[in-house]
């Protein structure tokens, strides 16, 4: 299977993204020095293209062949495994997320007796529990190519033209962040995945003419963390509509055993369930952690990763027993310190923090509503009695929840 990507890496950490950014300048420098001198398009230039300018290149041959390690340039710079293999390349290796595996499973079997593509997929969810993974796990088992490309990476028509006429039959089209498409590309892709179809308009003004390319029956595997942002044209158009969850601690314990058996690390089951209690649920950041553990074993212990070692090497990365980090103990503490507990509104939590509020909202608040840390109420969110005792504001909280302490300045 072929991985074509153009992802930009939403969810990378800050020096992938800073490393992503500075190459980007460069190539940017780069193309604008091979430019020079070029002539500019005309402004009445169809915005048009069958060369992807979302994509970065077509596979070669021996690409075509080649196993997911293969991923291009952009690609690394987002949170894909930098290892090869780390990434679960078959149903067989996935670990967890059974009932989306046996829906799916179904739906391949079927796709592939009847030789059609797999209907259109959207998948949904927490980041890091594995939506780019299973799209490529779905071609692999479809024995198709994967595109990769991100919403915000499909500003003008070409983009999504370019990689739509260039899809072989069968092939998965992965757009990552699709709450984020842009509306010109979303209304291009409406007809193209009800009727393979795409309609381009060449020219402008008076003499714009409308023009329809068939293309081939493709696959749109969309990955969305907000399904409430899509509109409803767009969602209506996936036949399989799947969420992913958090996984189970004995879950992400799995994960990283195999994690560390890929990478060749030696670890036993307790060392792995310490780091997967501490993994908020999220494969990613199961092995984000083992490779911390990993480092610090290798510089201040030696030998296997122990529960001990496991346990010690956390602290120090600030990572606590529930998994909760600065920031996430941050919120809170916030939360409860300026605003006794709430509610407070999702801006004012931003503002008081300095944090951005769609990262608060789709990256730290999902795990902490999941272990019932955080509640949201039409008034804004509140943090529970069980966030101010592990935050060791332990007697204060009775009082918040009951409202004790407005009681006794009133008598
Ligand atoms: N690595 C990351 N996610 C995984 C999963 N769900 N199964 C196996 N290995 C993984």
């Amino acid at each position: 299977m072929a991985i074509i990507s153009s992802k930009s890496g939403s969810d990378a950490s800050g020096s992938d993204k800073a490393q992503a950014k500075a190459k980007s300048q460069a190539d940017k420098s780069q193309a604008d020095k091979s430019q020079a001198g070029k002539p500019q398009a005309q402004a009445s230039t169809p915005d048009w293209g069958t060369q992807p300018a979302a994509e970065t290149s077509q596979p070669t041959p021996a690409e075509s062949k080649a196993p997911n390690t293969l991923l291009k340039p952009e690609a690394e710079a987002s949170d894909l495994p930098k290892e090869p293999g780390l990434r679960p390349q078959r149903f067989q290796d996935y670990i967890g997320q059974k009932a989306l595996k046996e829906v799916l499973d179904i739906a391949i079997k079927a796709a592939q007796s009847r030789q059609e593509p797999l209907d259109h997929l959207l998948l949904y969810g927490p980041p890091g529990l594995g939506k780019t993974t299973m799209a490529l796990i779905l071609a692999t088992e479809m024995g198709v190519a994967c595109k990769i490309t991100t919403a915000p990476a499909l500003e003008r028509p070409r983009d999504i033209a370019g990689l739509l006429v260039n899809l072989n039959r069968g092939d998965v089209l992965f757009i990552d962040e699709i709450h984020r498409l842009p509306k010109v590309t979303e209304e291009i892709l409406y007809p193209a995945m009800e009727d393979g179809r795409l309609d381009i308009t060449i020219g402008k003004g008076q003499s714009a003419r409308t023009r329809s390319i068939t293309l081939q029956p493709f696959t749109l595997v969309g990955a969305t963390t907000k399904v409430g942002a899509l509109t409803s044209p767009l969602r209506d158009r996936f036949g399989l509509v799947q969420r992913l969850r958090f996984y189970e601690i004995d879950e992400l314990t799995q994960i990283v055993l195999r994690t560390a058996d890929t990478l060749t690390t030696p670890i036993d089951e307790s060392g792995a369930t310490e780091i997967a209690r501490r993994a908020r649920g999220t494969p990613r950041i199961a092995n984000r952690l083992l490779k911390r553990v990993r480092d610090y074993v290798e510089v201040k212990a030696s030998g296997t990763i122990t529960q001990g070692v496991a346990a010690e090497a956390l602290e120090l990365f600030n990572v606590d027993p529930c998994g909760l980090d600065w920031t996430d103990r941050r919120l809170l503490s916030v939360m409860i310190e300026n605003f006794n507990g709430g509610p407070v509104g999702l801006d004012t939590m931003a503002a008081a923090t300095g944090e951005d509020a769609q990262t608060i909202e789709e990256v730290y608040e999902p795990y902490l509503l999941q272990i019932g840390y955080l509640q949201r109420t039409p008034r804004g969110r509140m943090a529970t009695p069980a966030a101010w005792h592990h935050l060791g504001y332990g007697d204060q909280a009775q009082s918040a929840v009951t409202g004790e302490d407005d009681q006794l300045s009133l008598m």
